[in-house]
């Protein structure tokens, strides 16, 4: 066990001290839900929008900029370690153009899912269309850097996916066109599907590097116990039981594509069991609070109806795990960002 803590902890500085110099990979490639959009929602119609304080009250500038948090997401934080000073803009706004677009891409859109019903249902952008703008992205990326740099850059980027819980919480828990007639387990299998075919999509495209997150323990989101917990403490287990089969089942999938794809790397993110011991457990990761979010009550606000410029906030945001009642704080982020370091990022990159 010391001896594979310490592979670990040199596995770990060695990544660091390279990743100073320049980044370890070319490009950032970003497609999914609120987990890993940086204002893609801004430029569409839709209440699922970040685009008002507080949200982005410790990010910098201090402005909101689509992101559903204080400050910076862990793919922002992720992005740091890897060496980049800058994060691609999201896709739909006028700043990703010209040079911007050799920084990769973001095509995520908070309130989508693996399902494209999903985003039907809170009016943004489902995952089939963000497949179709990141083709537009690489003929545009052709033009900016020409073909060849184009190809290399698609290759070496790292792709990352955020996607499935919406799938749950804003579609099958809330939606008896869906849950009358698949069992869990069948949905979950549904999305899975489409998980694969979309990697294997992307694969086709030239992607070699692919990271998915898992589930975040569902039923522990401060929504969730308000809505489905009955006011509860502790968590909905029912919901953070469908997403261990869930995660079981996307990790079976990525074993698979990886075996199936000459070349391929695929790493699923375990942000299941961190998220899940910071909630059981805050005081030992330094948090006070991890059943309500910082923001307004902390129970139901998320989107501009309820997170907005009149709610209170909690004195201390480093001292709560989640920011609104759905997404965790900047300072929860951090601890997944690290996590998924030891968890494989260095293998993928
Ligand atoms: C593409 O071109 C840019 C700017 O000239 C350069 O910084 C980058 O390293 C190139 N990327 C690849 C993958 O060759
Ligand atoms: C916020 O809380 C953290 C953790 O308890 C503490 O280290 C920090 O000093 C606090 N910041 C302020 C401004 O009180």
């Amino acid at each position: 066990m010391g001896g594979l803590i310490l592979v670990f902890t040199i596995a770990i500085a060695v990544f660091f001290s390279s990743g100073i110099n320049s980044q370890l990979v070319p490009a950032i490639i970003t497609f999914g839900d609120s987990t890993v959009d940086v204002g893609n929602n801004d430029y569409i119609k839709t209440v699922f929008q970040a685009d008002h304080p507080p949200y982005g009250k410790d990010f910098t500038n201090h402005q909101p900029t689509g992101r559903f948090c204080n400050g910076k997401l862990a793919t922002d934080l992720t992005a740091d370690n890897l060496g980049f000073t800058s994060y691609a803009p999201p896709y739909l706004s006028p700043q990703a153009s010209g040079k911007n677009l050799l920084l990769g891409a973001n095509f995520a859109s908070a309130g989508s899912g693996y399902d494209d019903t999903t985003a039907e249902l809170s009016h943004v952008i489902p995952l089939s269309q963000q497949l179709q703008y990141f083709k537009e992205y690489q003929s545009k990326l052709t033009s900016v850097a020409g073909s060849k740099n184009a190809s290399d850059t698609i290759k070496g980027a790292l792709y990352i996916i955020g996607s499935g819980n919406s799938d749950f919480l804003q579609n099958y828990y809330v939606n008896p066109f869906i849950n009358k007639h698949y069992t869990v387990d069948e949905y979950s299998s549904y999305l899975i599907s489409i998980f694969s075919s979309f990697v294997k999509s992307l694969y086709g495209q030239g992607a070699r590097r692919i990271g998915a997150t898992s589930l975040a323990p569902i039923g522990c989101l401060p929504l969730a116990r308000t809505i489905f917990g009955q006011h509860e403490r502790g968590c909905v287990a029912s919901f953070n039981t469908d997403a261990q089969q869930f995660n079981k089942k996307i990790n079976a999938a990525a074993t698979q594509l990886q075996r199936q794809n000459p070349g391929l790397k695929i790493v699923i993110f375990d942000i299941f069991k961190p998220l899940y011991d910071l909630v059981q457990n805050p005081t030992k990761f330094g948090f006070t609070e991890a059943t309500k979010g910082c923001c307004g009550t902390g129970t139901v606000e998320t989107t501009s109806i309820l997170c907005n410029q009149k709610s209170g906030i909690c004195s201390n945001s480093t001292e709560y795990v989640f920011w609104d009642s759905v997404h965790p704080s900047q300072a929860a982020n951090q601890v997944l960002a690290d996590t998924l370091i030891i968890q494989g990022i260095p293998l993928i990159a």
